[in-house]
């Protein structure tokens, strides 16, 4: 207690996504999922109980926070004191050195840097599994963060049963995500608020969660057999069948933009002219192509030439959780 412990998570980015609740309060999906750690983005998060503080305080980016962000990781960590048995508050500094709230993930490292570093300053020694399902707590997509290269959350049916594991921690495949930045703003509708819409209104939802447990069978087929063309197949469709369904929620709604359309017509046009390359996109317009080390530089002069604002950044596989 009283010591100042730092984590750091990467972000991942799903390639069967996550996209709704069975239970909202404990965080448990009505699917499974994989994703993808990523090396480039990640969040480190500096936790210290200390009896003199009378609330938690917390900056994010070297900024004091005092809004939503800050209940959602006291309450978190509410959770962490009661399994510690303390009763004393903390000190969080975090920094993000990804977008934040912009459909690249800050949400999956941001609760995962957090559970590694605030369990550990409260004196817990939690193994990775039991990290795991206390990250998801924090936010879903970041049981998965606990985890390097490919990892899967298991849905399960409660607390105990819902948790992430590794794939394939150390890739053999040669595979990236390119993220083209062309929006980095907060994005107006956060996933949680997005998901139960979607979840509540769209006639196609039990069709997604039908279909989604099959991807999830082939998917763990093409990365045992390193077989890129099928996984980046089905992470592009995933992505569209889980975008499918907030386009028919009642009212719709969409995170695309004009750009995220006008990107996915780019990858497609790449593809007729014979280069491996595959969109996914998350809670916010920003489009992740997904590709293999060959193909960087045409695609990159691609993206350049029709989008010249666009930040482009190349992410490889990441590493699990780390202590600084
Ligand atoms: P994203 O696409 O970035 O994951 P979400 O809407 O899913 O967007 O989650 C973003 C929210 O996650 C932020 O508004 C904030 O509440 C929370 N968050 C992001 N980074 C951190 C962090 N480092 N520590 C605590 N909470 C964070
Ligand atoms: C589209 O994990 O941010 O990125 O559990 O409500 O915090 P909460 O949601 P969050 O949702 C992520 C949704 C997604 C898909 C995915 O990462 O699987």
């Amino acid at each position: 207690m009283n010591k100042k412990v730092t984590a750091r998570a990467h972000t991942n980015i799903a390639l069967i996504k996550y996209w709704g609740k069975k239970n909202p309060e404990l965080i448990i999906p009505t699917t499974s999922s994989l994703s993808l750690t990523l090396d480039q983005f990640y969040t480190d998060t500096a936790v210290v109980f200390n009896s003199n503080l009378s609330h938690d305080e917390l900056t994010l980016n070297g900024q004091p926070i005092t809004d939503h962000t800050l209940l959602k990781t006291s309450t978190f960590l509410d959770i962490v004191r009661q399994m510690a048995g303390i009763n004393t508050f903390a000190r969080i500094e975090s920094t993000n050195h990804v977008p934040t709230a912009a459909g690249l993930a800050s949400s999956a490292s941001g609760f995962a840097a957090l559970a590694a570093a605030s369990s550990k300053a409260a004196g817990l020694n939690l193994d990775r599994q039991a990290l795991s399902r206390l990250a998801r707590r924090g936010s879903g997509s970041a049981s998965r963060s606990i985890f390097g290269g490919f990892a899967e959350w298991i849905a399960g049916e409660d607390d105990l049963t819902s948790y992430a594991h590794p794939i394939q921690e150390n890739v053999t495949m040669d595979i990236q995500m390119l993220t083209v930045v062309l929006d980095g703003s907060v994005k107006k509708i956060g996933s949680r608020q997005g998901m139960q819409h979607a979840i509540a209104t769209s006639p196609f939802y039990d069709t997604w969660v039908a279909e989604s447990e099959v991807d999830l069978v082939t998917m763990k087929q093409a990365i045992a057999n390193n077989d890129f063309q099928t996984l980046g197949e089905l992470a592009e469709h995933n992505a569209l069948q889980m975008h499918s369904l907030n386009f028919t929620a009642k009212p719709a709604f969409t995170y695309f933009n004009g750009d995220t359309l006008n990107i996915l017509n780019l990858v497609q046009n790449l593809r007729h002219q014979g280069i491996q390359a595959y969109a996914t996109m998350d809670a916010g317009p920003n489009v992740k192509i997904i590709s293999q080390s060959t193909a960087t530089q045409v695609i990159c002069e691609a993206i350049k030439k029709d989008f010249p604002n666009a930040t482009v950044e190349v992410a490889k596989p990441g590493p699990g959780i780390s202590y600084l």
